[in-house]
């Protein structure tokens, strides 16, 4: 039977493992780095040379889609179908050869976010999610922690490129529950983090200031995966909000408590 949203997936995944290889290509290379905004907000040319890959084959594929994407903005067109793509996000990491980064792309039709795939090139890892078809890591289900009480949890964060200029920095969470967990990791990849939530090998992860390219396809892994995710209040959570509270369900309330 023809089934035009696997097709799509199907068609992304062919377009991440082509991402992967050029990412792999230029790992450990001398790279080209600018920055954005600030001075710890990098991009390199591979992050550019990997978008444009990916956006030029969904735009030969469906040119009347929409597509959000990190280095080149916005390309509206249908808003019934959205794409979200992050072409490396742990850029920091890929910059230093710091092994912890990834391509991220989701796609959502009518609002509704449809698929989502993560790529580690380095670990050969692809990390994805259909809606309602559950959550893999390379094809094997895969399924958030069990862990009961925030005090026993693993928790991950991360931290705002405006982090010495603005009070909302997140350093005072990052005190407060690495005295009251086993411990917070700081891995500098949101869509990664979002997958090691999903896939059980740490419990919770909270962040301020993201954008829906980070954690788009994450979001979908992670509730595929049996997970919860909302904002700080314990408000409904979509892709625009900054603010993200995603856990394995069982911790939820306790870490709420303890953000501000
Ligand atoms: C960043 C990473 C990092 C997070 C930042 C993001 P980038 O994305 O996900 O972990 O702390 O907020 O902007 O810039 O590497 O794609
Ligand atoms: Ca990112
Ligand atoms: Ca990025």
């Amino acid at each position: 039977m023809n089934n035009p949203l696997k097709n799509i997936y199907d068609f992304t995944e062919e377009i991440i493992e082509k991402a992967s290889k050029i990412i792999l290509k230029n790992y450990k290379k001398i790279r080209n780095i600018s920055y954005k905004k600030g001075d710890s907000n990098l991009v390199t040319n591979v992050d550019k040379e990997v978008e444009a890959l990916i956006i030029k084959e969904i735009i030969s594929r469906y040119p009347n889609h929409s597509i959000i994407a990190e280095e080149s903005g916005l390309r509206k067109k249908d808003p019934n179908y959205q794409w979200f793509i992050d072409p490396i996000d742990g850029t920091t990491n890929f910059a230093h050869s710091y092994p912890f980064f990834c391509i991220s792309i989701a796609f959502m039709k009518n609002n509704i976010l449809e698929f989502g795939l993560i790529k580690d090139p380095l670990t050969n890892e692809l990390y994805s999610a259909r809606k309602n078809k559950g959550a893999r890591l390379n094809g094997k289900p895969v399924f958030v922690s069990k862990t009961k009480k925030l005090n026993e949890s693993l928790l991950i964060t991360g931290f705002p490129y405006d982090k010495k200029t603005s009070r909302m920095n997140n350093l005072k969470n990052f005190c407060n529950l690495t005295l009251a967990t086993h411990g917070v990791r700081r891995d500098g990849a949101a869509a990664l983090d979002l997958c090691f939530i999903a896939s059980g090998k740490a419990d919770g992860y909270w962040e301020l200031k993201l954008s829906p390219w980070d954690v788009a396809a994450g979001v979908l892994i992670l509730e595929e995966a049996g997970g919860k995710i909302t904002g700080f209040k314990g408000e409904k959570y979509n892709v625009y909000n900054k603010q993200i509270v995603a856990t394995n369900g069982l911790i939820h309330k306790e870490l709420l408590k303890h953000l501000k």
